[in-house]
């Protein structure tokens, strides 16, 4: 199962930073993805934004006060604290920061952190030489040892006019984080090379030929793997998508790039996945200069380029421990018999079919039905999931063969 904040009982802890106004679209979002978000203030976070905002964007009352009137059976910040799936500190003050590494329990988020068994996010937001100064760096490693997630943040200009790291990271990052806490972390100490997107063949310098690839696919393949703890490359042809946070992205433009960049990265993989739509055609020469409407070439000579999967395939043939391939094979009929011949023709472990003539899968859609298929002739059709869900299937696939690898 995909890790999804659905269902889930998020507490949001905010404390006194200038950027606390931030989190409350944070709140919002979380909400959005089907969390239960419970927001608890510090007295100083009291200062920069009211808790009426949180309190209408949420839904729910909002915490401050550990000693504030309740009934006879409840004890706030337990009951927070046990019902909480998860528990987002942001922004984080050198403070709260402190406070926490000291185990204390002086106020009521403190207390909830003490006594909560839910995973632990931590987003820091506070002027630079605050972040730098040895007494917060020495309060990070010790949330860091009490296994607490710390959100590495951004670097830039601050509100206080001084530059450099210590502001609040931007939300696609935090969330990458929450969801890494919500995930087992089979795959950590594993290193994947995962290829996404489309090449871009050039004809001149603003001509060139592509394919409808959106990325999507291996994009989800490389968040999915690095939230399960793995480290990832992702080389990624051209896309309009972000990089994941977290994940080391190599931007290539053409299949030579590709190619080069996937033997560059080789070394220490575990496994590679290539979901790019590498285009097996390239035009046999590129103009220097952009060709004129008025003198078009009567052909365009196409050259073949090199099948990337194909050649590791060979390599894999001649050396023992090369890692683990799995490859895409983007159909329109004979599934099945196209994605076997695939696997045997190119000496893949596994492959993933999907079929590019649907319109809820393949090609730009936000779901994916794939059929994968291994060496041992084993066949499991997926059925139509968001790519991410369906990335998480394959990494369970990939898991397995790897484990079974290192039994044989
Ligand atoms: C305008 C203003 C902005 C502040 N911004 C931050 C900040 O971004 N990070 C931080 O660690 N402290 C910041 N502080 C200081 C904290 O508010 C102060 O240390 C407070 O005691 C934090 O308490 P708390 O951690 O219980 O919320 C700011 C103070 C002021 C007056």
């Amino acid at each position: 199962m995909a890790a999804s904040f659905a269902g889930k009982n998020v507490l949001l802890g905010v404390t006194g930073s200038i950027a606390a106004y931030k989190t409350a679209d944070w709140a919002r979002a979380l909400g959005r993805e089907g969390a239960s978000v419970r927001v608890v203030m510090t007295g100083a976070a009291g200062r920069f934004v009211t808790p009426l905002t949180f309190a209408a964007l949420t839904g729910h009352e909002v915490h401050a006060d550990m000693f504030a009137p309740a009934g006879a059976e409840t004890i706030p910040h337990i009951r927070l604290a046990r019902e909480s799936d998860l528990v987002l500190i942001a922004p984080a003050t050198a403070t709260t920061i402190a406070r926490l590494a000291n185990g204390l329990a002086d106020d009521l988020l403190a207390a909830i952190v003490l006594a909560t068994r839910a995973p632990v996010v931590v987003c820091p937001a506070m002027n630079c030489a605050m972040y730098q100064h040895p007494a917060t760096g020495s309060n990070f490693s010790r949330l860091a040892g009490y296994g607490y997630r710390l959100v590495t943040p951004e670097a830039g200009a601050m509100a206080c006019g001084e530059e450099g790291p210590g502001r609040l990271p931007e939300w696609d990052a935090v969330r990458e984080s929450l969801l890494a806490a919500l995930s087992p972390q089979d795959l950590a100490g594993r290193r994947f090379l995962v290829t996404a997107g489309p090449t871009h063949e050039p004809l001149d310098p603003v001509r060139y030929l592509g394919n409808r690839s959106s990325g999507r696919m291996g994009y989800a393949l490389a968040r999915t793997a690095h939230r399960r703890g793995a480290d990832v490359i992702l080389i990624s042809g051209p896309t309009h998508l972000p990089s994941p946070p977290g994940v080391e992205t190599i931007r290539v433009r053409t299949a030579a790039e590709m190619h080069r960049a996937v033997l560059d990265r080789l070394g220490g993989t575990a496994a590679v996945v290539k979901a790019a739509a590498v285009s097996d055609f390239r035009p046999a020469s590129c103009a220097d200069q952009k060709i004129k409407k008025s003198g078009p070439p009567a052909a365009l000579p196409l050259a073949a380029n090199e099948d990337i999967l194909a050649g590791l395939g060979r390599m894999k043939k001649e050396r023992p421990g090369f890692p683990l391939l799995v490859g895409f094979a983007a159909e329109s009929r004979n599934h099945l018999a196209e994605g076997r011949r695939k696997l045997e023709a190119k000496n893949l472990d596994l492959i993933a079919v999907n079929d590019i003539l649907a319109t809820d899968a393949g090609f730009g859609a936000e779901t994916n039905r794939l059929l994968l298929l291994d060496r041992s002739g084993r066949a499991e059709e997926l059925p139509l999931l968001s790519k991410e869900e369906a990335a998480d299937r394959l990494w369970d696939r990939v898991a397995s063969l790897l484990a079974s690898s290192c039994q044989s």
